[in-house]
């Protein structure tokens, strides 16, 4: 292990690392961010260990587990370097042939290729349509690096940006780079980073901190967690420039126990920059001192705010407190404490490496860079993407994310998490910046992106973050522990047919008086979700409340299934199926669901071969009584 005492240390060992690496050197870099995880990347990697040596091609090629390379969906994904053939789906068993075949061979397996809307491979892993929209300029190095190897990172130019931070510029000019470059956090608030740095810094008293906010809590959103398990030393190297120009020498992160690998990928990292003399005392021989411990958090949802974040880091209950004093100024122990988004920090080194210019160039006026969605939902292509600034949705849902399965209509899209808002597809031509988002309703929050098609009932929607953000609420402040109670019970009546004449009124009015009178930002945009669904899909809560009718055929409590005479085959699926044995009719004879026996489950309507679409779904209508039992298919009339 090298101790790094300078600069030019740094710059000796990287040329060092990189004499040592051959560029034209076949790398297999497989996958191993969570997504190819849970699709067995490790057995995947043990597999190609086995074929290379089994080849004769150990010391020839160089295998490298990386982090999350985004298209999650088709995990695992295998790239090999230098060509960048891209294989999606790999499986331990398609390993032999990999190796014989491309490895030793040279030639492509084709059935491992991406295949394009009109039929045609693609082989590089930057031609396929969801990587080719993108901007990976903060995530993309995941794909190159081995996140427990810091000197992965240390060949791509890592720690470049501190050296130059610590030896060429002064924290005035760090934190004057930042402020001018406009990063704004990519946490929630979109808060310019440079102005609150600005305020710690200048805050009173000698003892500062930094903090990494990395508890994301938002359902179904990973982008923080695919950052620190996949590149932990750019978010490292982004809070060590920032303490620097602040004035800090102890940071914290606040992970979110739930994130194992996250975990253990940071504590590998933090050892290493360590060893290295990247952290901990006189940095690079610099005289800057600096340490990071890490913090599990319990993964409740309010944690993730800011001054409740603080609380659980000084040991106590993680509730926010009325923020009369920002954090900036009087946050962890009473003292100046900034804090900042995974996202966030990791920007940093590019910054200071490009220059606050280049990154300008990037986005729109108001939102500069990039930021990283996880794109989830009835979409195609889930997973995470990276893209500028400005980019409007409908690229990034229908480029990107391929549009959406089995031809269905596209709907809505929910973003900024549970307090977001959902857009219709009218406005599917904005550009996803902070300003245009919340222009709609919605904002940007932390990168959660959730499509919907014309299955989603809207109402059922909002009841569902609702139901989220009352579980999640601390409880600490009244309008919003008891705002929320109420407005989950009012939709709670709509889903189930108890809805009356002036609920919708009465959820505006309780919107806003929790938007106006909650401690937190859990509290002031928990009503978003409701308030968005109630400008754009009114039609959906009336048809709920007066005509105790569900649109999208969801809402359990306000749909039947009911089997059409004139369509059944008498093919026995549905009645098989059937779990709770609701069904009767047999061969030849029409099936029947008996309406008090179903649980609407909606086995039968699955089952149903769509050739005979016998069974549909009602809503708002009476169930057609049912054909004498024992009338036979050939009968009908
Ligand atoms: C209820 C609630 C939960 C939050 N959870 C997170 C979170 O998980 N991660 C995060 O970065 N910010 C979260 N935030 C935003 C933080 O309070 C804070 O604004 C952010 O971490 C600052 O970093 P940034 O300026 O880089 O975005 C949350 C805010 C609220 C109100
Ligand atoms: S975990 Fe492999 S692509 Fe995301």
């Amino acid at each position: 292990m090298p101790r790094l005492n300078s600069a030019p240390d740094l710059d000796e060992f990287r040329k060092e690392i990189l004499t040592q690496r051959d560029p034209n050197k076949v790398s297999v870099a497989i996958c191993s961010g969570t997504g190819c995880h849970a699709y067995d990347s490790e057995k995947v990697a043990e597999a190609f260990v086995n074929e290379i040596e089994r080849n004769g091609l150990k010391g020839k090629v160089d295998i490298r587990r990386t982090g999350c390379h985004g298209f999650c969906e088709r995990g695992t994904i295998v790239v090999i370097f230098p060509e960048e053939t891209c294989y999606l789906r790999v499986k331990p068993e398609d390993v032999p042939e990999i190796v014989s075949t491309t490895l030793v061979g040279k030639k492509l397996v084709d059935r491992l290729l991406y295949e394009g809307d009109d039929g045609q491979k693609i082989v590089h892993e930057g031609e396929i349509p969801f990587y080719k929209h993108q901007s990976r300029i903060v995530f993309g190095n995941n794909r190159f690096i081995d996140p427990k190897s810091i000197d992965d990172y240390i060949a791509l130019g890592g720690y470049s940006a501190l050296a130059k931070a610590l030896f060429k510029l002064t924290p005035e000019q760090v934190l004057e780079e930042v402020k001018k470059a406009n990063l704004r956090g990519r946490g929630g608030g979109g808060f310019p980073a440079g102005i609150k740095w600005e305020t710690t810094r200048n805050a009173p008293g000698d003892t500062k901190y930094v903090i990494v906010n990395a508890d994301e809590g938002d359902p179904g959103a990973y982008m923080d967690r695919s950052l620190l398990e996949g590149n932990p030393h750019s978010v490292l190297e982004g809070l060590l420039i920032g303490a620097y120009a602040i004035g800090s020498h102890q940071g914290f992160v606040y992970v979110r126990r739930e994130y194992p690998l996250a975990v253990e990928n940071l504590d590998i990292a933090l050892r290493q920059a360590r060893w290295y003399g990247l952290m901990g005392k006189d940095i690079l021989g610099s005289g800057f001192d600096f340490d990071v411990m890490v913090h599990r958090g319990a993964g409740a949802f309010v944690s993730g705010e800011s001054s409740a974040l603080m609380m659980a880091l000084e040991g106590r209950v993680g509730e926010p407190r009325p923020k009369y004093i920002r954090t900036a100024v009087s946050g962890i122990w009473e003292r100046p404490s900034n804090l900042n988004n995974v996202e966030t920090w990791a920007t940093v080194p590019l910054i200071i490496n490009k220059g606050a210019d280049w990154f300008r160039s990037i986005g729109t006026e108001g939102s500069k860079g990039t930021k990283i969605f996880s794109l989830v939902g009835k979409v195609n292509n889930t997973g995470l993407v990276e893209v500028p600034m400005g980019m409007i949705l409908r690229e990034v849902i229908f480029d990107i994310g391929g549009g959406i399965p089995e031809g269905k209509k596209f709907k809505a899209v929910q973003t900024g998490g549970p307090s977001g808002g959902c857009i219709p597809e009218r406005f599917l031509d904005i550009p996803v910046d902070f300003n245009e988002l919340t222009k709609v309703g919605s904002m940007m929050g932390s990168g959660g992106m959730i499509v919907m098609d014309e299955d989603t009932c809207m109402v059922d929607i909002a009841r569902y973050f609702l139901n989220f953000l009352a579980e999640e609420s601390c409880g600490k402040c009244v309008p919003c522990r008891e705002g929320l109670r109420q407005m989950l019970k009012i939709l709670n009546n709509i889903c189930t047919g108890k809805g009356n004449e002036g609920d919708i009124k009465l959820l505006e009015e309780l919107a806003e008086m929790m938007t106006d009178a909650s401690l937190c930002a859990l509290g002031t945009t928990a009503a978003n979700p409701v308030l968005s669904t109630i400008k754009y899909f009114r039609d959906e809560y009336e048809a709920h409340i007066e005509q105790k009718r569900c649109p999208a055929g969801v809402c359990k409590a306000l749909i039947s299934y009911y089997i059409e005479p004139e369509k059944c085959q008498a093919c026995l699926i549905c009645l098989r199926n059937c779990p709770v044995d609701a069904i009767t009719g047999g061969k030849n004879l029409v099936h029947v669901i008996d309406q008090a026996k179903c649980t609407k489950c909606g086995t039968c309507f699955e089952v149903c071969p769509p050739r005979f679409g016998a069974v549909v779904k009602l809503s708002g209508e009476p169930v057609p009584l049912p054909v004498p039992s024992g009338t036979k298919v050939a009968q009908r009339k």
